[in-house]
């Protein structure tokens, strides 16, 4: 399959693209910085600076691909959000989502699919009950920062292109994103949840959320959102004692909300 992904140099995307190469897919890479990026050009892998904002020549490669996986987004707890850090939070998402919409708009042969990330934050702070995909936005900044991202590939409707949100909770696997973060703590013995702790913490392994693009490439039915989270939520502060068990380290009353 030819596929077209942006923001893979990333914790999910890196771990994809060897996964869909191993695979045997042609892959066209868009990033920011191609001099950053892990892999070579290989016939089978190709790769396009783009600016995350617009247009431009790689759209070229949207024409006639058969998907077009997007991740791109600046990262979401790397810093404190101040209102310019919002800005580019909400920005990066709804601009380069919006520069692939139009590629794909643009393109004589339209990809089948467009996958585009988005976060379980589209809920907001869930107290009770199950949250199916028909559940409604939540509240906040991170719920309306999603639901303007998603609504972002609005104009793909009735296009021929299927449209998969992935709503994706907190992604875990050893040796990166937010374990790395949460893990450090716990190594120094002043680990424990953030904030009350009994928020709820909805977690996926990355080995997960592969899964699910690849069932996403391959079932022509599935649109629209997707929770992609395991079943089983626990608290904050549960995970926190699972991290603590697993580290041999204790999880201290919760510790303040610096975010
Ligand atoms: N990991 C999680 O726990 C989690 C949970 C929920 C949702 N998500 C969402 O899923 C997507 C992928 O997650 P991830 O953990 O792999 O993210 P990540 O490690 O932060 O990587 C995101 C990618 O986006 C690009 N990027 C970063 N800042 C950007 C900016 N200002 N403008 C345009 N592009 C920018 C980078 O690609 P280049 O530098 O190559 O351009 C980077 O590789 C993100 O959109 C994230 O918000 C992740």
């Amino acid at each position: 399959m030819k596929i077209v992904l942006a923001g893979v140099t990333g914790f999910i995307g890196k771990k994809l693209v060897d996964q869909l190469a191993a695979k045997g897919h042609a892959l066209t890479l868009l990033t920011r910085d191609p001099a950053r990026s892990p892999w070579n050009t290989s016939a089978q892998l190709r790769i396009f600076q783009w600016d995350g904002n617009r247009v431009g020549n790689w759209a070229a490669a949207v024409d006639g691909a058969e998907a077009v996986i997007n991740l791109a987004g600046e990262p979401i707890a790397a810093k404190r959000w101040t209102a310019a850090q919002k800005e580019r939070l909400l920005k990066s998402r709804i601009q380069g989502t919006g520069a692939l919409v139009k590629a794909i708009q643009g393109a004589k042969v339209k990809p089948r699919l467009l996958l585009n990330a988005s976060a379980v934050g589209f809920y907001g702070a869930v107290e009770t009950g199950d949250v199916t995909e028909e559940a409604a936005k939540g509240n906040g900044f991170l719920a309306d920062l999603c639901d303007a991202w998603e609504r972002e590939t609005n104009a793909l409707k009735g296009t021929g292109t299927r449209v998969v949100l992935l709503r994706i909770g907190v992604v875990l696997e050893r040796g990166g994103g937010a374990l790395a973060k949460m893990e450090f703590p716990f190594r120094i013995f002043a680990g424990g949840p953030l904030g009350s702790g009994a928020q709820w913490f909805p977690w996926i392994h990355r080995d997960d959320i592969l899964g699910i693009v690849e069932f996403a490439l391959s079932h022509e039915k599935l649109s629209g959102p997707v929770n992609a989270a395991a079943p089983n939520p626990l608290t904050m502060s549960d995970f926190c004692k699972s991290l603590g068990r697993a580290m041999h380290r204790p999880s201290w009353a919760p510790v303040p909300d610096l975010s």
